[in-house]
């Protein structure tokens, strides 16, 4: 079956430029469909077997993108919102124009790896309870860490509404009477997990930064606020989590 999709909605999602732009390449009989002249960029033409070309340049249409974020402290994890910036507004508009949202959610003041994708289906995949995916945040804590947290992690702590959680992996960097310094892998995604673990056995979380989810792990060479579209590669291992 073929879908067939407005030619200057198409080449607006690649970026081309807006719909006015579009017009006035057409008119100026700069794009071609098939090898021919388009004059008419209203014109509906099979995204993905068509071939479009702009000033002789073929336009190869996607439908997803999927980016990986460094999300800096102080933004939002939402697409809007009336008062705060938000991730999406880190994004340039090449990117935009594919309405990217977060999969799932990180405190304004939690950093690092974020994904944002148009891929509903495979969002839906990585946030689904079901699928256990993990998540690992480095964490600097207020006090101690010792054997005794592991050990309670690894059980399992009640947080403050009475949810026990799942086990979790905990390792510690670095640790003395002042603070601690840990890797935390969970496998769920409950609002603040990481901060209400830590507060029910007594501790606080001062920093936090995702830095991997399921098989994707954040680009360290990703400044703070940075972005990069996934390798073919890490895409088809996400799409791992889509089975069963
Ligand atoms: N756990 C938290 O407490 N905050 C986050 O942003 C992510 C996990």
């Amino acid at each position: 079956m073929s879908n067939t999709m407005r030619l200057d909605k198409l080449l607006a999602h690649m970026g081309v430029g807006t719909r006015s732009d579009i017009r006035k390449l057409a008119r100026q009989g700069r794009i071609a469909h098939n090898g021919m002249t388009v004059k008419d960029s209203g014109k509906h033409v099979d995204p993905e077997a068509d071939l479009i070309t702009v000033d002789d340049e073929a336009i190869v249409y996607r439908a997803f993108i999927y980016v990986m974020l460094n999300k800096p402290g102080g933004v939002v994890s939402a697409t809007e919102d009336r008062r705060e910036r938000t991730v999406v507004d880190l994004l340039d508009e090449r990117m935009r124009v594919f309405s990217p949202f977060p999969v799932g959610r990180l405190d304004k003041d939690t950093e690092g790896l974020l994904l944002l994708t148009n891929d509903g289906q495979l969002a839906h995949d990585l946030l689904s309870p079901r699928k256990h995916v993990d998540k690992t945040y480095y964490a600097d804590i207020d006090g101690p860490v010792g054997s005794d947290i592991q050990e309670q992690f690894c059980q399992g702590v009640k947080l403050d509404d009475g949810y026990k959680t799942m086990p979790a992996t905990l390792n510690v960097l670095a640790n003395d009477e002042s603070g601690a310094s840990i890797e935390l892998t969970i496998q769920e995604g409950k609002f603040h997990q990481v901060k209400r673990m830590f507060e029910a056995v007594g501790r606080k979380v001062r920093y936090l930064k995702r830095i991997r989810m399921g098989s994707l792990v954040l680009d360290e060479s990703l400044p703070s606020g940075a972005y990069r579209e996934l390798t073919g590669e890490e895409v088809e291992l996400l799409r791992h989590y889509n089975q069963d």
